[in-house]
């Protein structure tokens, strides 16, 4: 039988903790040090675990992990997405492709660039939002820096016309369908960008986990 307590890459075995046929008591030490390696097979050698960054990983790790007790802790209903925010280069995009692996037998989810996705529509038009906004699993990229969408002159908001539709989606479906993002903006900025209607069901949708608004650039 399979022991999803373990993680082979390449030759490597990673163990994340002990199984004991039904459960995996995981050890965030061991988390750590196997996703420090799978990073540098990513991202290249340069990619590190920050010491500042643990505590972010502690959280995002024990969301993915379904850890009720830290969950609890930390605030997190294991039945919402997770938005990231975080100061431009800390390192957002990066994290939520890393911890997809994590947890190999967990559906992944697409990591979409919010430009992508108005870009998109400017080809397609409202096609994109169904695409988008029905189904899958999705982590949207940068959410808030994407231009408006323009099909045939006509102006939409789409990432927050998809948000909408995820919402509905999410409650329809007794909230099995998970949305993530990642993003520059805070909460205010994110409302002036798609209203409050769509603020107001992002509470809803997601777990704010939030970078230090110092964190540092990563690129520099
Ligand atoms: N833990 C890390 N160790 C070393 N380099 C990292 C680490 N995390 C990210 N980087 C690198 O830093 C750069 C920025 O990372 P990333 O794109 O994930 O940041 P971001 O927060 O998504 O940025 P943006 O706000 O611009 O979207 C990338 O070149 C990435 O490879
Ligand atoms: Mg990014």
């Amino acid at each position: 039988m399979d022991n999803p307590s373990k993680i082979k890459e390449g030759d490597i075995e990673y163990s994340l903790g002990k199984f004991n046929g039904k459960c995996v008591y995981y050890d965030f030490p061991k988390i750590l040090v196997y996703l420090n390696a799978k990073g540098k097979l990513l991202f290249g050698k340069r990619f590190k675990i920050y010491d500042q960054d643990k505590v972010i990983l502690l959280k995002l790790c024990a969301y993915f992990i379904r850890d009720k007790e830290n969950c609890k802790k930390y605030g997190i209903d294991i039945e919402k997405g997770i938005l990231l925010s975080g100061p431009v280069g800390c390192g957002k995009t990066s994290m939520m492709k890393l911890l997809r692996h994590l947890v190999p037998t967990q559906r992944p989810y697409e990591m979409i660039p919010c430009r992508n996705v108005s870009f998109s529509y400017n080809h397609l038009g409202f096609k994109t939002v169904e695409q988008y906004g029905n189904a899958k699993f999705f982590c949207f990229d940068n959410l808030g820096v994407e231009p408006v969408g323009r099909f045939y002159g006509k102006d939409l908001n789409v990432m927050g016309e998809i948000l909408l539709s995820r919402y509905e989606l999410y409650m329809r479906t007794k909230h099995k369908i998970k949305t993530h993002a990642t993003t520059n903006l805070n909460a205010d900025e994110l409302e002036d960008r798609y209203g409050n209607r769509v603020r107001s069901r992002m509470r809803e949708l997601f777990n704010l986990i939030a970078f230090d608004k110092k964190a540092k650039d990563k690129r520099k």
